[in-house]
């Protein structure tokens, strides 16, 4: 089964209630909306020069890639994880995206360095290292996680307007290998294309 854009639209509009009924500014959605909308559209715009990409597929994948970020902190445990358990069963590919959009190039730091976005919980970091060794590398789980930093609340931003925006929220967390990464991403997506990604911003 597979998850259309009709439908993953309508996720996160139930998200929206589930996040509002839980006492969440309605007037403040629009945070979370745009980062996701962003990423989908970029991710799109970047799949359709390139053929062998699905554009829908990847839309549907950006749209959901951070479906319980807004769960993260009530349950404790990573989103990605999260997003991965809620939409396994309707559609693998698109909870990959939730799984492995905050990894550059898939590469996972030890545990250590990670273990507060895992709450400490290392089985939850040991899952996600074990699907990375058991689930050859995808250009859809590259891309995923660079729309992830080509969009905020406010739309379409540059890597470095991402990262600077990210630093000043966790201003313990050193985002220098992050950035340098998703740039290399960039780069690799960049060549398929042909042309740099900024140029789609101003196409808006
Ligand atoms: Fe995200």
């Amino acid at each position: 089964m597979s998850i259309s854009r009709a439908q993953a639209h309508g996720i996160i509009e139930q998200v929206k209630k589930q996040e509002i009924a839980l006492g969440r500014d309605p007037n403040t959605w629009y945070l979370y909306e745009n980062h996701v909308v962003g990423a989908a559209k970029i991710a799109q715009m970047i799949a359709s020069e390139i053929p062998v990409m699905d554009e829908n597929r990847v839309y549907v994948m950006g749209l959901l890639h951070d479906v319980c970020k807004t769960e993260e902190d009530r349950k404790e445990r990573f989103h990605g994880i999260l997003g991965y358990e809620k939409l396994c069963n309707q559609d693998e590919e698109i909870a990959r995206a939730c799984l492995l959009h905050s990894f550059p190039w898939r590469k996972l730091a030890c545990y250590e360095m990670y273990a507060h976005w895992f709450y400490n919980k290392k089985e939850d970091y040991d899952f996600i290292e074990n699907y990375i060794a058991t689930h050859p590398a995808k250009d859809e789980d590259y891309l995923i996680e660079l729309c992830d930093n080509l969009a905020n609340k406010d739309g379409f931003v540059t890597l470095e307007q991402r990262a600077e925006e990210y630093g000043s929220r966790h201003p313990s967390e050193d985002l220098s290998p992050i950035l340098i990464a998703s740039n290399e991403i960039k780069d690799y997506f960049e060549k398929k294309i042909g042309h740099c990604i900024y140029d789609f911003y101003k196409k808006r």
